[in-house]
C-alpha cells in the first residue's frame, strides 16, 4: 500500500469514527438532559475490570459521576467484570484481592450498596447464558471490526482469543440483563455500547416485535477531562505514573517527588510543549477545583520543587477523607464480602427473570 492510500484509509476510518462519535455524543447529551428531569425513569449500568487498584483518573473520569447519578435517584448498577480479565491474559492471580479492593474504593467514594447493586460476572449464570442467543445476532465481520478489541489484542502481545473477540457481546449481556438504558463509559467502550444497541434491536425485531424485551441503551460520555499520568503520558499501571486512591500520603508524596519535570525554572501551563509540568498542574487543578493556569502563575519562578510540594499537599488533602473511610471499611472485610454477596443475589434474581422473558420470546418454554 502506498503512503497516500494508507493515509486516505486512516482518514476514512477517522471520519467514520468521528461521525459515530458525534452521534453518540449528541445522544448522550440529550439523554442526560432527560435524566436530570426524571432520574427515576433510568437504569444505569457500568463497570470495571478487576485488574488492579483505582486511581485518580478513575475517580474524576467515572466514579464521581456514578455517585452523582446514584444520589440523583437513578437505578444504579455496577458490574465488576471478572471474566473480562481473562480476555487478554492467562492468569487470574490476585483477582479476589482486586475485586474486594474495588468494592472498598467504590464505597469509600460514596457508592451506597443500598442504592447501587454491586456484583460480578462469574456469580450470575443467567446473565452469562444470554451470550448464546446474543452471539447469534452478530456476524464474525462485525466482531472483527471493533477498534477497541483490535488495539487490546495488539497491546496484549497475545493471539486473539475467542473471548477477546466476543467480549463486547458479553458486555451487551451485562447491560441488557438488567435492562439498563444509560451506560456511562469512556470513548474506548463506545463500540461495545453500539453493538449492544444493535443486539437489542435485532433481538426485538426477530423474537419480540410486539412486546420488545430490551431497551436500546445510550452511552453517557463523561465531560471530565482525561487526567494525564504524572509524567505527562497516559495514566497506566505499567508506567507507575498514577496516584492510587488507596495509597498512603507518604507513598503519594514519594511518587510525585520523583515524577519528571523539565529544565525551565519558570512554571507555565502548556500541555503540548511541557507535558510533565502541565500534568502536575492539571492534577492540582482537578483536586483543588482551580484553573491550572492560575496555579502556574502563582508558582511562577519558584520552580518545580515548589509546584510538587503544592501538588503533594493538595492531592493528599483531597484524598484524606476517602482514605480514612477506606481504612475504616477495610477493618471489616466480612461486611465487604456481604455487600458483594447481596449484590450477586439480587443480580441473579433480575437475570433469571430476564432469561425467562428471553425463553418466552423465543418459544423455548417447555
Ligand atoms: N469494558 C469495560 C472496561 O474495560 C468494563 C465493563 C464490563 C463495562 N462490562 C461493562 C462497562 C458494562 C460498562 C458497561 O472498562
Amino acid at each position: 500500500m502506498t503512503d497516500e492510500t494508507q493515509e486516505q484509509q486512516i482518514t476514512a476510518v477517522g471520519n467514520e469514527m468521528s461521525a459515530s462519535f458525534l452521534a453518540a455524543k449528541k445522544r448522550s447529551d440529550a439523554t442526560l438532559a432527560k435524566l436530570e428531569e426524571h432520574p427515576e425513569k433510568f437504569t444505569m449500568l457500568t463497570g470495571d475490570r478487576p485488574t488492579g487498584r483505582l486511581h485518580l483518573g478513575h475517580y474524576f473520569g467515572s466514579i464521581r459521576e456514578r455517585v452523582a447519578m446514584q444520589n440523583r435517584g437513578v437505578n444504579s448498577n455496577i458490574i465488576i467484570a471478572d471474566y473480562q480479565v481473562i480476555t487478554d491474559r492467562d492468569t487470574t492471580e490476585h483477582i479476589e484481592d482486586n475485586v474486594l479492593n474495588l468494592v472498598l474504593d467504590y464505597m469509600a467514594a460514596g457508592i451506597d450498596p443500598n442504592k447501587t447493586m454491586i456484583f460480578t460476572h462469574s456469580a450470575v449464570p443467567a446473565e452469562n447464558q444470554l451470550m448464546l442467543p446474543f452471539l447469534s445476532l452478530v456476524t464474525e465481520a462485525e466482531l472483527h471490526r471493533n477498534p477497541t478489541v483490535k488495539s487490546e489484542m495488539e497491546a496484549s502481545g497475545h493471539a486473539l482469543t475467542g473471548l477477546l473477540l466476543t467480549y463486547p457481546v458479553h458486555q451487551a449481556c451485562d447491560i441488557l440483563f438488567c435492562k439498563a438504558n444509560v451506560v456511562p463509559i469512556g470513548k474506548d467502550n463506545l463500540p461495545h455500547v453500539e453493538i449492544t444497541r444493535t443486539i437489542a434491536r435485532r433481538f426485538n425485531e426477530r423474537y419480540a416485535k410486539k412486546n420488545p424485551v430490551f431497551p436500546e441503551p445510550s452511552a453517557i460520555l463523561s465531560e471530565a477531562p482525561e487526567i494525564p499520568g504524572l509524567d505527562g503520558r497516559k495514566m497506566s499501571k505499567s508506567y507507575g505514573n498514577s496516584i492510587m486512591l488507596g495509597a498512603t500520603a507518604e507513598e503519594t508524596a514519594k511518587l510525585i517527588k520523583k515524577s519528571p519535570s523539565d529544565s525551565e525554572r519558570r512554571i507555565t501551563f502548556d500541555p503540548i510543549a511541557r507535558p510533565q509540568v502541565s500534568a502536575l498542574l492539571t492534577t492540582a487543578g482537578l483536586v483543588t477545583g482551580r484553573d491550572p493556569k492560575d496555579i502556574a502563575e502563582e508558582i511562577g519562578d519558584s520552580g518545580a520543587g515548589t509546584l510538587k510540594k503544592y501538588v503533594i499537599e493538595s492531592v493528599n488533602e483531597f484524598l484524606a477523607p476517602h482514605r480514612e473511610r477506606r481504612a475504616e471499611l477495610a477493618k471489616d472485610m466480612d461486611y465487604i464480602r456481604d455487600v458483594l454477596h447481596d449484590g450477586n443475589k439480587r443480580a441473579n434474581e433480575i437475570a433469571n427473570e430476564t432469561l425467562e422473558q428471553v425463553r418466552e420470546a423465543m418459544g423455548m418454554r417447555y
